[in-house]
Parts: C-alpha cells; structure tokens; sequence
C-alpha cells in the first residue's frame, strides 16, 4: 500500500499524525550557557509535519557534553529555552521527545568543569579526534568512574528526565548509542571494569538498567524510548560478543512497555553510510525479540522506508539528513518531490545559514510569488522589508514570511 508512511500510528499514549521521525541531530548552535534560542524554536517548528521529532543529543549534565553548543537539560536556563521549543512543536500538533546523553569518555577536557578528564566505565582512549572549540585534537584517556560515581550519573539521568517534563516535553529517548556512556558499559572494548559493572553481561548491562529504571520512575516507561546501535563501531566502540549483549539488552527492554526502540540502521556509522561490518546484526532479528514499537533510522529511502512498514519491522522511521534538507518532508513525500541532500559544511555551530533557511514547499512558491511582485513593482522592497523585520520570527514561518524574511535580508545585505 503507497503512501503507508502517512498513516497514523500510536507511540506509548500519543496519537501520531504519520509514521514520520526526526531523529537526533546534533547542530551545536545553543547559545551561551548551551541554552536553546528561539532559533531552535524555529528549527523544530518547521520540521513539525513529522509526527515524532526527537531532539538532538542534549547533555544531562556539563560532565555528559562531548561537543561545544550542545543545548543541555541541566540548567533553569535551558528549561526556559525548550520550553519555546515544545510550545511551537505542540501548536502545530506534533509530539517531541528529549534526547539524553552523556557522552562519556568522547569529550575533552575543554569541555569538563574546572579542565577535568571526561569520564568512562574504565581509562581506555578512543582511538581517534575529537572535534573541539581549538579543532580537532586526539582523544584523552578518561578517569574511570567510581562506584559511587555511578550512582551520582544515574541521578543526573532522573533529574534531566524531570527537566524534561518541566520544559513541556512528550517524553525522553535515553541515547544508548554511537558508542557514548551507556554503550561504553555494554561493550568490552571500553569496560574492562572488575566490579558488578563489568565482566559478564549482566554485569555490563546493569548500567542501562539503572537508567532506564530512574528514568522510567519519572515518566512511566510509555513516554520514555530507547535508542541503540548494535552494530557500529562509532566510537571506537567493539565487543566480541555484541550478538548476546544486544539481545540481552532487547530482551530486558521488554520488560518496560517503552514507548519505543529506536535502532540505527547496521550500515551507518554515526551521521554516514558505510558498509556494514561482517557481524552486523540486522533489525528483523530485534523485531523478532522485541514486542514493542521499534524505529528504524538510518540511510533510508522512502521505498525501504515503506518496505520496513509494510513488513512490520519498523514501526515507524527516521530520515534524517533528509529531513534537515526538507523540513515538510511527509510532505514531498505525498506529492513526490524530489529529496536532496543539505550542506555538510553547515551540520555543526553557525547561524540559520544551513539550519532554518532550507525552504519548505509553500515558502518556496511564496518567495517567488513575493519576488515577482517586487519585480513588477507592485511592491517595494524597502517596505518590504520593514515590515517582515518587524515581525516575530516564530509567527512568521508557516506561510513563507520567514524564509522570505532570511532571503531578502540576505540579499540586501550583499
Ligand atoms: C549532523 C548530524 C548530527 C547527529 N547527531 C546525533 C545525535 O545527537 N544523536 C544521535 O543519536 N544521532 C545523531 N546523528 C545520527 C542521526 O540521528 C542518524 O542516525 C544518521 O544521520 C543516519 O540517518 P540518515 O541517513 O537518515 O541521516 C546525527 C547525524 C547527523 C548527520
């Protein structure tokens, strides 16, 4: 059946308008005190034609920040700042989940309290960069935690879950993936602990549980989801054993009646498709253990976006850099459209440049509508202008005013 993308579906108590999903999508614009500005408003209320948004990766706490302009969830600041986000997501009826994150041992002193090490289950480096306020630099080798530590991070989880709530959010995804905190406990290439968190699986496991049991204790596991990679190396991440854990991990999670399983893809590493590893382990086998929603993100096209619909084997579906390109995706969808690709240059820090001035369907017939009357005259430009900045952003980005807004200020500026 065409078209299945759009149909309504239930995630935990909410009903969804499509199966559509914006999946986390770190961009690094927060603003001083990585608090969100009304540019993130702006941001999430365009892309609000998917049904689910799920924000990028937002630390729990200064310790859990791996990358500058990340905007966290620890802070009244930042609680003020989502609170504009999730305003503008409800008014146009979509649904958005926080991502949590720490990441870790991916983060650099520059970036800890007082130039402190980043923090891991054991001292052992990422093999590779990380990208800094300075550039790139190599990973440093982190402080492997204390057992109390641990419990003090769990904390930190449930408080950033009840920020959550305070900014008005739908839910919270704990970020499982991509090799930071929760993944450095799965795996043995990053936990060699001795302790009842490393070694077996169940003992590596234990971390995840206790997150997931603090934060579902706040928001009742059908608004809280999960996201995991059980297939990537990002991060430097490797186990001799990620068929078992994973399954473990699958099969715990069943318990919970989560609002959703969110798994990446096994060919993507990251943000980037890539080919996948001999022993990736392909979603039909968690969709065969696992009796919940699952999202499937990852490289997907609208035709294997269907496929994994039409199957079952997804629930719903994440398109990501397609959706920072596009964000009426659902939209080009159902007329047909053609999908491209955003500027990789802009992913990370900057201004709206690549982040809020990617045009929609209707801001592009609206522009033009707009440029032909300023041709002919018919209006003039300076008025215009005056007019569009003397708005309010937020009020202006449904019908082409914003967009409009970005592209004639811009050409007066030339
Ligand atoms: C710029 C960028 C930032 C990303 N940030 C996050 C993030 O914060 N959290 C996360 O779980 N995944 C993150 N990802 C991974 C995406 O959610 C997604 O899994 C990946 O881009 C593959 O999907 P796609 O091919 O549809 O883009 C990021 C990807 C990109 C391109």
């Amino acid at each position: 059946m065409g078209g299945c993308l759009l149909d309504p579906v239930m995630v935990g108590p909410y009903l969804l308008k499509n199966r559509f999903v914006l999946p986390p999508l770190t961009r690094s614009r927060a603003g001083a005190g990585d608090v969100p500005t009304e540019m993130h408003a702006v941001y999430y209320a365009q892309r609000a034609h998917a049904g689910l948004q799920i924000t990028e990766g937002s630390p729990i706490s200064q310790q859990g920040t791996g990358f500058p302009g990340t905007p966290g969830i620890y802070t009244s600041e930042q609680i003020e700042g989502w609170k504009r986000v999730t305003d503008e997501v409800h008014r146009r009826n979509s649904k958005i989940f926080l991502q949590l994150w720490h990441v870790g041992r991916q983060s650099h002193t520059s970036l800890q309290k007082d130039n402190a090490l980043p923090v891991a289950p054991s001292a052992i480096a990422v093999n590779g960069q990380i990208f800094t306020a300075d550039g790139l630099q190599d990973f440093q080798t982190p402080r492997a935690l204390e057992r109390e530590e641990i419990s003090d991070i769990v904390k930190d989880f449930g408080a950033a879950a009840r920020n959550a709530q305070a900014a008005g959010f739908d839910g919270v995804e704990i970020h499982g993936a991509n090799g930071y905190l929760i993944d450095q406990f799965l795996c043995e290439g990053s936990n060699t602990r001795t302790d009842e968190y490393g070694g077996s699986i169940e003992n590596r496991l234990r971390f995840l549980r206790e997150v997931v049991d603090e934060v579902v204790s706040v928001w009742g596991g059908e608004r809280v989801g999960i996201r995991l990679t059980p297939s990537s190396t990002y991060g430097d991440m490797f186990s001799s054993d990620k068929f078992d854990v994973y399954t473990a991990v699958v099969s715990e999670l069943n318990k919970y009646n989560l609002a959703y399983l969110h798994l990446v893809e096994p060919n993507i590493s990251g943000s980037e498709t890539v080919e996948a590893a001999e022993d990736a382990i392909p979603t039909s086998h968690f969709r065969s253990i696992y009796t919940g929603k699952i999202i499937a993100a990852g490289g997907l096209s609208f035709e294997v976006a269907e496929q994994k619909v039409q199957t079952g084997e997804a629930d719903l579906v994440g398109f990501g850099k397609a959706f920072m390109a596009h964000p009426d995706l659902p939209l080009r969808y159902s007329n047909g459209a053609p999908v491209g690709e955003p500027e990789r240059e802009t992913y990370y820090g900057g201004d709206e440049t690549g982040y809020t001035d990617y045009p929609s369907c209707v801001d592009e017939d609206y522009f033009a509508r707009l440029q032909a009357a300023l041709e002919s005259g018919a209006l003039n430009r300076q008025d215009v202008l005056a007019s569009l900045n003397a708005g309010n952003p937020l009020e202006q980005i449904d019908g082409g005013l914003y967009y409009s807004r970005l592209k004639l200020n811009r050409e007066a500026s030339k």
